[in-house]
């Protein structure tokens, strides 16, 4: 059994959580953790565990235009770039076995608002009959730039170890 986490991030809060989770998973099974733009989606193939995690932007996954904010916001030329909506977008549609987790990032100040880009990449992940194992999770930062709240990192560890022991007895069951 293996595992793949596959991020998007703009000002590096979310890489910090994916790599903490893939710390997480790693107490069961390999694990790679992989940037989403260095990464075609056939590299998923032979994963057992694909857990996918981006920003909430504008209440949900980012866009190109969400993307460009944020370079501009780095004081970057703004340049095309790939997130994991048009990632999960080339996964083939229900052909393939993994089983898929998603997680994001999201400001805690503005956490009574509504959206989030996990739960919209299950969703999109479900749409296109992928199995999807868990509901979802958001670790908080302090504002759009971050930093990540303290403890969060912990939490997604702990989140990481024990997505991979559920999908360890899954795979075992199935
Ligand atoms: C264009 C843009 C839109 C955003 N929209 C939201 C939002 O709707 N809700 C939210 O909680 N945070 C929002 N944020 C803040 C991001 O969630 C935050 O920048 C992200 O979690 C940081 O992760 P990163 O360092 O990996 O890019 C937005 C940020 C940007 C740049």
């Amino acid at each position: 059994m293996s595992a793949l986490v596959v991020y998007e991030s703009s000002f590096g809060n979310t890489a910090l959580v994916a790599r903490a989770v893939g710390d997480g998973i790693a107490a069961h099974m390999p694990v790679r953790v992989r940037s989403v733009s260095s990464l075609g989606v056939d590299e998923a193939d032979g994963e057992d565990l694909v857990v996918i995690g981006g920003p909430t932007h504008a209440f949900g996954m980012s866009r190109p235009q969400t993307r460009r904010d944020a370079q501009v916001r780095l004081g970057d030329e703004p340049v095309e770039s790939l997130g994991i909506r048009e990632w999960i977008d080339r996964l083939s549609p229900d052909r393939d076995d993994h089983l898929y987790a998603t997680f994001d990032t999201r400001v805690e100040k503005v956490r009574h608002l509504p959206g989030s880009a996990a739960h919209a990449a299950a969703r999109a992940l479900r749409h296109d009959g992928h199995r999807v194992v868990d509901r979802g999770v958001s670790f908080y930062v302090a504002d759009v730039e971050g930093p990540l709240l303290p403890r969060e990192r912990d939490r997604a560890r702990e989140w990481g170890e024990r997505l991979a022991h559920k999908a360890q007895e899954l795979l075992l069951r199935a």
